[in-house]
């Protein structure tokens, strides 16, 4: 099915989106129009869901978890990570648990041997050519899967790979492993573009595009393994479309996008997650009422997010309430 180009205002409207409504994190449950029980067996259990769910809707509803990167709550299933792979009986290729929909008398297993040999797979392709350090949960995952991804050898030699001219992929010599590292790009104060941690899973390009913001001001550049998000002619950020709302951040899964704030506290040693704090509250820029979640270390504002399960903003936020708080903590005395 085409996705469709007209926004979505809710999340169950749109039949391309996942349908539940309810954030996987817990949250606000909408219970739209009543829709026929489909009945499937999911790792041994006879369990029943809402027509038109996904595999991992069903396997959330039931507590099972399943590994995933490019899903987001927020936005349509891209299949480009393929961390959620499960066995369907009767279909010779893995399935990707965040886009297949149940249908009658399917027969699921989140947790076999091929579906755990296909994530230690995928888990070592990733973590041998990006930097996933700063991605949340995936050390565990790498631990529970057995995935080793110095197996393929030391990392190859960084370098910008927005200045390797266009054309094929240069093979590897199968001494070291080829990766996505690059320099951080910093070039203004408010997020920093990392893509040495990107593992190219389009969030930040749907968030940047026609499912949330409009702006297009990212999108995949290149080919094959030179394939890699980018500003038109790589320009600069100040010098592209950018409206800095942020949603991108939002969305990244891997910390390759991330506050200004977050990536010089990263590298001074100073940041903490442990000490921060989250406050949700109201946006006070303009009548729409965004909801903003505040985190906040030693007192001071570190990073701003959103709630996905807000109806107002569904996580997005504009440049005002993402980046506009630097009034609040700005402590000189008045003359
Ligand atoms: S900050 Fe907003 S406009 Fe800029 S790249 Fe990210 S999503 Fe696009
Ligand atoms: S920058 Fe982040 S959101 Fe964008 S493709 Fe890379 S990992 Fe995904
Ligand atoms: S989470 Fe399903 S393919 Fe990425």
């Amino acid at each position: 099915m085409q996705p469709s180009h007209e926004k979505p205002r809710k999340r169950e409207l749109d039949p391309e989106r996942n349908h539940h409504c309810e954030s996987r994190r817990g949250g606000t449950v909408d219970l739209g129009l009543p829709r026929r029980l489909v009945e499937l067996t999911l790792d041994d259990r006879t369990v029943s869901a809402p027509e038109g769910s996904t595999i991992l809707d069903a396997c959330t509803a039931l507590g099972i978890e399943v590994p995933t990167l490019c899903w987001g709550d927020t936005l349509r299933p891209r299949n480009a990570c393929r961390m959620c792979m499960v066995e369907v009986e009767g279909s010779r290729t893995l399935v990707p648990a965040c886009s297949r929909r149940i249908t009658d008398g399917m027969v699921v297993r989140t947790d076999s041997e091929r579906t755990r040999h296909s994530r230690k797979l995928v888990l070592e392709l990733l973590g041998s050519s990006a930097d996933l350090s700063t991605t949340p949960e995936v050390a565990g995952w790498m631990a529970e899967y057995g995935a080793d991804p110095g197996r393929f050898g030391p990392p190859a030699p960084g370098e910008d790979r927005d200045e390797r001219p266009p054309g094929e992929h240069e093979a590897p010599d199968g001494s070291v492993a080829a990766t996505v590292h690059q320099p951080a790009k910093v070039d203004n104060d408010l997020y920093v573009r990392d893509y040495g941690k990107c593992i190219l899973c389009y969030k930040c390009v749907d968030a940047c595009g026609e499912q949330w913001q409009n702006s297009f001001a990212i999108a995949v550049a290149g080919r094959g393994f030179d394939a890699r998000i980018s500003t038109e002619f790589a320009a600069p950020l100040p010098e592209s479309a950018c409206v800095y709302c942020g949603n991108c951040i939002e969305v990244c899964p891997t910390g390759a996008l991330s506050f200004k704030t977050e990536f010089d506290m990263r590298a001074e040693g100073t940041w903490d997650e442990s000490r921060q704090q989250r406050t949700t509250t109201v946006c006070t820029y303009c009548g729409v009422g965004c909801n903003v979640t505040l985190h906040t270390q030693d007192n001071e504002i570190v990073r701003v997010t959103s709630p996905h399960d807000s109806s107002v903003g569904h996580g997005n936020l504009c440049i005002k309430g993402r980046f506009g708080w630097q009034h609040v903590q700005n402590r000189e005395p008045r003359p």
